[in-house]
């Protein structure tokens, strides 16, 4: 298929091998980093959650955001249309396309959570700012955190104030409006979380901190954890539901998949190290609870930048930079509906971003209410396996847990099996042995570890 798709016409790639690793790792680094991931560490136990996690990200994370990224760039559309010209393309399995529709309704139903929490982070620009945390104890801190929990029409008006500042992005279109987005304040971030570490070193735990995530304890870990471990690998690289493949769309025939994908893993790796490395010893030197849940960064940090000299000015900027983490990788989110509704509902981008954007707001009031009115709501709570999930618990495990592990497992089977081999090796940039491992990996390993991790949950 020689024909140029449409997102492959030189006018709509980006301008550069950097300003779609700069995209792509402006999708990953985001709030699975910094938020989810030290609060399910802390849940699951600590080291032995963190070694499964690490495996993940390189037996099963990595390869699918290869392939992906491939696919993508293959196909040159919304993920819908991508795998529509795939299919038929290679000749194979219309089944396939199930790819594209997991993809455009899972990063739906994310950004309805995602969004919720982005609101929080707006809420704590504004605390640190006006100085809310300055000389304030744990109790505090947890009781300013509580009351905003407690106020569904709060929390919801944040989440639409996020939502619109994602719709505004998208609807601006992806050059001028992702592209740009990106550029400066991910760097900023990643000093400014180095800058955390260097504090937390100086507290009485961060001895502690580090044993609590690197010494395993076996006995600490459930299977569910391995299944969250699992759905974590894929949701903080943001792969299986189409958003890598809408950004591959973009992608330069002339850049090399593998190293960028390898760049875009590293990095998101160590963000959400180096974020764990933060707060740990703030837990724990506070005598705060590892297992707290998705409040965690937001009872620990502001303890920080109550007690640092400028603090107020440093809380304010951490803040800002986690929303800017969240925007970016929440307008990833959204990338997928709107293409899906320019191209199959011919809507423009900015009706796309506007309806898409509005129905996502309403969804979301799930999750608003599952922290307040809701919060002894628990829908699937009487299989044991749900006990005590609120709405939003179930939507992040069907989304992260589920649908986001089950899109990478199809992405692995079927660039691993169903496409045609010629021309795969330059496609990806691997070439010789490293490219015979990889295909090994791809086609065995990553599919057998997803579908292991899954029997052993359910079965
Ligand atoms: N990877 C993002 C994060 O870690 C979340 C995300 C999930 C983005 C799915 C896009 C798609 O915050
Ligand atoms: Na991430």
């Amino acid at each position: 298929n020689q024909a140029v798709q449409p997102h492959q016409q030189a006018s709509s790639l980006w301008s550069s091998r950097l300003a779609f690793i700069l995209a792509a790792a402006g999708s990953a680094v985001g709030l699975g980093n910094i938020w989810k991931f030290p609060y399910i560490t802390g849940e699951n136990g600590g080291g032995a959650f963190v070694i499964v996690y690490l495996i993940c990200i390189a037996v099963i994370g990595v390869p699918v955001l290869i392939a992906e990224t491939m696919i993508g760039r293959r196909g040159g559309q919304s993920p819908v249309g991508t795998m529509r010209s795939l299919t038929d393309s290679e000749g194979v399995s219309r089944g396939w396309r199930a790819i594209g529709w997991n993809g455009v309704i899972a990063s739906f139903l994310v950004l309805s959570f995602y969004s919720v929490i982005g609101g929080w982070s707006l809420v704590y620009i504004g605390k640190a700012a006006a100085g809310a945390f300055v000389g304030a104890d744990a109790d505090a801190i947890g009781a300013q955190f509580g009351g905003l929990l407690g106020n569904p029409w709060e929390l919801l008006a944040w989440h639409g104030v996020f939502m619109a500042i994602v719709i505004f992005i998208v609807a601006k279109g992806i050059r001028s409006g992702l592209e740009r987005a990106v550029n400066l304040l991910m760097p900023l971030l990643f000093v400014l979380l180095i800058a955390m570490v260097i504090y937390a070193m100086n507290t009485d735990s961060f001895g502690r901190a580090v044993s609590f995530m690197f010494s395993p304890d076996f006995s600490k870990l459930t299977t569910q954890g391995v299944l969250t471990a699992l759905g974590h690998a894929a949701f903080t690289l943001s792969i299986g539901i189409g958003v890598i493949m809408a950004y591959g769309s973009y992608l330069p025939k002339r850049v090399n998949i593998a190293g960028t994908a390898m760049t875009i893993a590293v990095i998101d790796t160590s963000v959400a190290l180096l974020a764990g490395l933060a707060i740990f010893p703030l837990v724990f030197s506070n005598g705060l609870e590892p297992g707290a849940g998705p409040g965690l960064i937001f009872v620990t940090l502001p303890l920080a930048f109550g007690k640092m000299g400028g603090g107020i000015v440093f809380g304010a900027i951490f803040f800002t930079l986690l929303l800017v983490a969240a925007v970016t990788s929440a307008i990833s989110m959204l990338e997928p509906v709107v293409e899906w509704l320019e191209e199959h509902k011919g809507v423009s981008r900015v009706k796309g971003a506007l309806f898409g954007g509005l129905a996502i707001w309403f969804i979301g009031l799930g999750t608003v209410l599952s922290f307040n009115v809701w919060s002894d709501v628990h829908p699937l709570g009487f299989i044991g396996y749900f006990e005590g999930k609120t709405v939003f618990d179930l939507l992040d495990f069907l989304v992260s847990n589920l649908m986001m592990p089950l899109g990478g497992l199809a992405i692995a089977l079927f660039a691993g099996w169903a496409m045609k081999r010629e021309g795969l090796s330059d496609d990806i940039g691997l070439r010789g042995g490293i490219y015979t491992t990889f295909m090994v990996v791809l086609r065995y390993l990553t599919p057998a570890g997803i579908v292991v991790v899954f029997l052993y949950n359910f079965f």
